[in-house]
Formats: C-alpha cells, sequence, structure tokens
C-alpha cells in the first residue's frame, strides 16, 4: 500500500436513488475498505443535498478523512458537497481524473454518477483516489485560494 493510503482509514459514503446501486457495489467490491455508510438504503427516491450534507458533516467532525458521493450523474451532489467550505469534491469519470484530483486539488471527496460510470471504472476511481497523495509545492497555494471571496 502506498503511504499516503486512505483505505485502512474510515471513509464515508453516501449517495442519492440514483447511485445506490453504485454505493453498494463499491462496498462489496471493496470489502478491505472501513466504509462509513451514510445512506440512502434504497432506491427510494430522495433529495441528493441531504446526504452531501450528512457526508461533509461526518468529514468536519472528523469521523471521516475522506468521502465517496454517489448521485445518478454525480453533479448534483458534488454541487452540494462543495457548498461547504471545508470540502474539495471532484466530479470525475475516470481513473486520471481521480488520481489527478489528489494530487493538484487535494480533493478530499470523490463524486461519481451511477448512472454514467460503470462499477469496474468507478472501483479504480476509489482505489486511484484513496491511494493517491497531494503533490502539494505549486498546488497549495492556489488551493489556498480556494473560497476566498
Ligand atoms: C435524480 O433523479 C437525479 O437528478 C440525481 O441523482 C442527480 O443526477 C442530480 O444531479
Amino acid at each position: 500500500m502506498a503511504e499516503n493510503d486512505e483505505s485502512t482509514r474510515l471513509v464515508a459514503i453516501a449517495c442519492d436513488h440514483g447511485g445506490f446501486a453504485l454505493k453498494e457495489a463499491l462496498k462489496a467490491a471493496l470489502p478491505g475498505v472501513n466504509w462509513l455508510d451514510l445512506g440512502t438504503d434504497s432506491a427510494e427516491s430522495v433529495d441528493y443535498p441531504d446526504f452531501a450534507d450528512k457526508l461533509a458533516d461526518a468529514i468536519g467532525d472528523g469521523k471521516a478523512a475522506r468521502g465517496i458521493l454517489i448521485c445518478g450523474s454525480g453533479i448534483g451532489i458534488s454541487i452540494a458537497a462543495n457548498r461547504h467550505a471545508h470540502i474539495r469534491c471532484a466530479l470525475v469519470h475516470d481513473v486520471t481524473g481521480a488520481r489527478l484530483c489528489r494530487q493538484h486539488n487535494n480533493a478530499n471527496v470523490l463524486a461519481m454518477g451511477g448512472r454514467l460510470i460503470g462499477e469496474a471504472v468507478a472501483k479504480e476511481c476509489v482505489e486511484a483516489f484513496l491511494s493517491t497523495a497531494f503533490d502539494g509545492g505549486r498546488h497549495q497555494k492556489r488551493i489556498d485560494k480556494l473560497g476566498s471571496r
């Protein structure tokens, strides 16, 4: 495991109904991750901001260092998560994005679209997100400017 590997720590995961199937698939495919599952728990219709807020609060409270959010497209739940000042949520569709959001953006939350991404790619995205370190350096001063307006 990489030095920065986060998979042995609690990783929060939450979704709306559009992301429920992928959330369950990821938990089954990655049983070595210590998941903190914040729901939703069925395919019944719910509102994605409620689950983005739950996950942001779990990270803010120190219950988890990183999080995974899934809605149908990944768009709504990533927008909602990024309303929280302590969250840097990256919506990704491929492994390169999952790696870069750690290296360049120090993202602490990964968002994906359960209706858009396949399970195999989503699993690889989570693995890359949890095992890739932030590069720091020139990227840190850019992150420091986020939310300064
Ligand atoms: C729910 O139908 C869908 O709108 C939601 O999962 C998400 O894609 C919104 O951005």
